[in-house]
C-alpha cells in the first residue's frame, strides 16, 4: 500500500512527440531522466515525421525504461506508480508510451496515472536536483505564492496559464497561429538554419549581441523592432504583433511574413522550400547574425509585452517558465527582469533537457496529484488521478489543460 505521507517515486515515461523519454522522480526530485535523441530521423525532412517518430520510440523504449530505473537506482518494485503522457501529442507516438505503462503497471501491480504533456512543462521548473535532495521539498512546495504565471513557450504552445493553486489552471493567454518556438524554427530555416533552427538563432543572436542596438518604435497601429548594426550601419526592420491587442494571446504567423520579405528584399530572390531545405541561400554571414538579432527582438519583446499585461492583470506572485524556447538564456533573462519589474519571482527548469519534451516533468505532475490526495489510502481507483482498469485508458491527442 503506498504511504502519501513522505513523497511518492514514480517511474514516468512521454512518448509525445519525438523524444522516447523515461524518468525516475521522487516527489520533485529528479533521480533520473532518460531522453535519446531522435534528432537524426527528423533533421533532414525539416521537422518531425510522425510515422518515423512511431518507428523510432518503438524500438527505444524498452531500453530507455531500463536505463531510467538503472540510473535511479530505484528497484521496480519499490517504485510506487507508473505515469504516462496520455495527449496532447502525436496519437501514433502517445500510443508507445501508453501501451508501455500499462504493461509495467500490469505486470508489477502499479497504480498508472494519465498526465497532461502541459501540465508536465508547466511543473518542470519545480524540478530539483538529486544532489540537493535534501527532504525539504515539501517545505517547498508549501512555500510557492500561488496566483503564479505559468508561461509555456515551446515548438507546439505558446501559453499563458493562471495557476491558483496546485490543479488548477486556467489559460489566460495562447497563440492565434504559429507557436513561438514555430517562429523560431520557420524563420531559421528560410534563411539555411536547418532544423531546429531555435538554438541556432539565440545562438548566431547572442555571438552578434555586441554589434547591435535596437530600439522599439511604436505609433498607433502597430510595433516595430529597428535593429542597427554597429559596424555596418545597416539597419532591419521588423513587426512586433499583437502589442496593440487589449488581449493576452498571441500570434507568430505575422512575423514569420514579414521576415520572408525582409529576406527577399535583402536578396533580391524568392527562396524556395527545397532552397531552405538544402541552405541554399545566397545571404553573408553577418547579415544572417544581423537577422537572427531582429527577429530574436521581436519574438522576446512580444513574450515580454504579454507577460507584463498578465502580471498586472493577475498580480501574480511567481513566474514558472516551461518549454524548448526556455532553453534560451536570452528568453530566460529577459522575461526576468519582466518578473521582477512587476515583484514576481521567477522559476524554470535547471536544465536543458528538462525544458525540452521529457518524462521527469510527468513524473512531477503525477507525485503531485498523489500528494493531493494526502493519506487516503489508494486502494480503489481515483477517477482522473489514477487507474486500475487499463484498458478504459486511451490518448487523447487535442487535449487541452
Ligand atoms: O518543448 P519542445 O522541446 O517541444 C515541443 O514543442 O513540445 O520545444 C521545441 C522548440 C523548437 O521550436 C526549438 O527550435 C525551440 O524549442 N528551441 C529553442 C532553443 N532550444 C529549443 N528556441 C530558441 N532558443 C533555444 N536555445
Ligand atoms: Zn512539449
Amino acid at each position: 500500500m503506498l504511504n502519501i505521507e513522505n513523497p511518492t517515486t514514480t517511474l514516468a515515461i512521454d512518448t509525445s512527440c519525438d523524444e522516447t523519454s523515461a524518468s525516475v522522480v521522487c516527489g520533485t526530485t529528479i533521480l533520473s531522466n532518460v531522453l535519446p535523441s531522435q534528432m537524426k530521423y527528423h533533421k533532414k525532412f525539416g521537422g518531425v515525421v510522425p510515422s518515423l517518430a512511431k518507428f523510432a520510440h518503438e524500438e527505444r523504449i524498452d531500453n530507455v525504461v531500463n536505463q531510467a530505473l538503472k540510473k535511479s537506482g530505484v528497484e521496480i518494485e519499490n517504485i510506487d506508480a507508473i505515469a504516462v503522457t496520455i495527449g496532447p501529442g502525436l496519437a501514433i507516438a502517445l500510443e508507445v508510451g501508453i501501451r508501455k505503462a500499462k504493461e509495467l503497471a500490469r505486470k508489477y501491480n502499479k497504480p498508472l496515472l494519465t498526465i497532461n504533456h502541459m501540465e508536465g512543462h508547466l511543473l518542470s521548473a519545480l524540478a530539483k536536483r538529486k544532489e540537493k535532495n535534501d527532504n525539504t521539498q515539501s517545505e517547498d512546495l508549501n512555500n510557492i505564492n500561488f496566483p503564479v504565471l505559468g508561461f509555456l513557450i515551446s515548438g507546439g504552445h505558446t501559453e499563458l496559464i493562471l495557476v491558483e493553486d496546485f490543479h488548477k489552471y486556467t489559460i489566460v493567454g495562447e497563440t492565434q497561429d504559429d507557436s513561438c518556438g514555430e517562429a523560431y524554427d520557420k524563420c531559421g530555416r528560410i534563411i539555411g538554419l536547418g532544423y531546429p533552427a531555435g538554438p541556432v538563432i539565440s545562438q548566431f543572436a547572442k555571438l552578434n549581441r555586441a554589434n547591435v542596438d535596437y530600439v522599439i518604435k511604436k505609433d498607433s497601429q502597430r510595433t516595430m523592432v529597428e535593429l542597427t548594426n554597429q559596424i555596418s550601419k545597416k539597419k532591419y526592420q521588423l513587426p512586433i504583433p499583437m502589442t496593440h491587442s487589449g488581449n493576452l494571446n498571441f500570434s507568430y504567423s505575422g512575423l514569420k511574413t514579414a521576415f520572408k520579405y525582409l529576406v527577399h528584399e535583402i536578396t533580391g530572390e524568392i527562396v524556395t522550400v527545397q532552397d531552405q531545405l538544402e541552405g541554399k541561400i545566397n545571404l553573408k554571414k553577418d547579415v544572417i547574425y544581423d537577422l537572427c538579432s531582429v527577429f530574436e527582438a521581436s519574438a522576446i519583446e512580444q513574450l515580454k509585452t504579454k507577460l507584463t499585461k498578465a502580471l498586472v492583470k493577475y498580480k501574480a506572485k511567481e513566474v514558472w517558465l516551461g518549454g524548448g524556447v526556455v532553453a534560451s538564456q536570452r528568453v530566460r533573462s529577459e522575461l526576468r527582469k519582466v518578473s521582477k519589474l512587476n515583484g514576481a519571482k521567477l522559476r524554470y527548469p535547471y536544465s536543458k533537457k528538462l525544458t525540452t519534451d521529457n518524462a521527469a516533468m510527468i513524473g512531477i505532475a503525477a507525485n503531485l496529484k498523489l500528494r493531493k490526495l494526502g493519506n487516503r489510502k489508494l486502494n480503489d481507483e481515483i477517477s482522473g488521478v489514477y487507474f486500475k482498469d487499463f484498458d478504459s485508458i486511451d490518448r487523447i491527442p487535442n487535449m487541452s489543460l
